[in-house]
């Protein structure tokens, strides 16, 4: 993370890169997130500088060439490289404790983007059935065409992964926690098996963030995110990354430069201030969850609730070993049936009743019907995406105001 265009040594301290190389090392993930990654133009800005330009002007044809060869560094084109873009790969990286980190146009982008750089036909991908529905889309419908095999296992089933390995076989792709019954994968024990085999392991770190998991300590080599989720955490923007050690994000990079998935600068300046806040939001995020988990426990009219940060759910152990909190995300069950959620979700007020989480405002959704509507009867029985199950994502009001919204949607029962 050292290819900064400005000299950190010049002096002028104001005017230098301030936040990389061993000082950024030595920094807290609180810090990181605020201060990691920023050069400062010469304009001598504070905040940081949004470069929304499509391209970049040469001095002569020399420079021109020079930077087209690769022989001096200097940017050509938006789609190859950006300065806010990059500014926020390398705060995104540093919050991943990862050597580098390539940012794309949504969480989509990043997924297929990893699958197109790394996969060719005949391989052979091992991924969890509790991915967001789009990657199963992805995986079946289209990469299936160029002859990748996709074999899908239960996320917390360690055997299975193990069982479901080929000669083939180069990819384990998972989320955890899972969305949205926060099923959660034991990461290090992935790790060790992938390690065995020589198979990549990728994981989905949206529901946690760097700020609460940070799964390349524990063994994965790629980090997945959707920035849309709580990265951005105002729900503005959609944005994805790929975070990672050289070898496996500098392939996804020359892929990126040449297809174009590549994120948008005013994305990325929208997503490098909400890194800013990230810890402190998901610290937020994950206290409310818990409260109102704790809550919806204790009503008569909730059948199960789904949370790993309930102590009675099966994942709660490893979840506390690898996290350090248990994130917004939250499901439950209604006694009753698709009518029973769907009146109580219809009677929520404060809510807001949208696909989307991760945002400063409250979602609830009803996974059956919306999310997860795609999937055959029997896959939702096997994902346990059953009628009467709802799911929320805690934001950051207040929570006796969001407890008094899920009370309307219990009269309305
Ligand atoms: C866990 C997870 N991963 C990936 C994605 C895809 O991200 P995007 O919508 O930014 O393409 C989503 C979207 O909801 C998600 O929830």
């Amino acid at each position: 993370m050292t290819d900064s265009p400005f000299d950190p040594t010049d002096g002028a301290k104001n005017c230098a890169l301030v936040v990389e190389g061993e000082f950024a090392q030595s920094l807290q993930r609180e810090t990181l997130g605020v201060r990691a990654g920023q050069r400062r133009t010469a304009e001598d800005e504070h905040s940081e500088a949004l470069f929304l330009t499509s391209s970049y002007v040469f001095k002569d044809c020399a420079d021109a060439a020079s930077r087209f060869s690769g022989g001096s560094s200097g940017s050509v084109y938006s789609r190859y490289t950006n300065p806010t873009v990059r500014n926020f790969e390398l705060r995104l990286a540093a919050l991943e404790g990862a050597d580098d980190c390539i940012a794309t146009s949504s969480g989509m982008a990043a997924t297929m983007s990893i699958c197109l750089a790394h996969l060719k036909a005949g391989d052979h991908i091992v991924c969890s059935r509790d991915v967001f529905g789009s990657t199963v889309v992805l995986l079946d419908n289209f990469f299936v065409k160029f002859g990748v095999k996709v074999t899908y296992v239960g996320l917390t089933d360690l055997a299975g992964w193990a069982a479901a390995v080929t000669p083939e076989t180069r990819l384990f792709f998972l989320e955890t926690p899972s969305n949205p019954l926060n099923e959660i994968a034991n990461i290090g024990a992935l790790a060790e098996l992938t390690r065995k085999h020589s198979i990549m392991l990728a994981v989905d770190n949206c529901l946690c963030t760097p700020a609460l998991q940070q799964p390349l300590a524990l063994g994965a080599d790629m980090v997945v995110h959707s920035a849309t989720k709580y990265l951005d955490g105002q729900g503005r923007c959609l944005g994805g990354a790929v975070v990672g050690r050289a070898e496996f994000v500098d392939p996804i990079r020359s892929l990126v430069r040449a297809g174009g998935p590549s994120m948008s600068p005013f994305n990325a300046w929208v997503f490098l201030k909400g890194l800013e806040t990230l810890s402190l939001r998901m610290n937020a995020h994950s206290a409310s969850a818990l409260h109102i988990a704790r809550w919806l426990g204790e009503q008569a009219w909730v059948e199960k609730v789904f949370y790993a940060g309930l102590e009675n759910h099966p994942g709660h152990a490893i979840a506390k070993q690898q996290q350090s909190a248990f994130g917004g995300v939250l499901s439950f069950r209604v006694r009753g049936d698709k009518a029973t959620a769907w009146r109580f979700i219809d009677a929520t007020r404060l809510m807001s009743l949208t696909a989307n989480l991760g945002d400063a405002k409250s979602t609830i959704v009803h996974p059956a019907t919306t999310t997860h509507g795609r999937l055959s009867d029997a896959a939702k029985v096997s994902a346990g995406i059953t009628d009467n199950l709802v799911r929320l994502s805690i934001g950051l009001e207040a929570r006796s105001d969001l407890i008094t919204d899920l009370e309307r949607g219990a009269a309305a029962l």
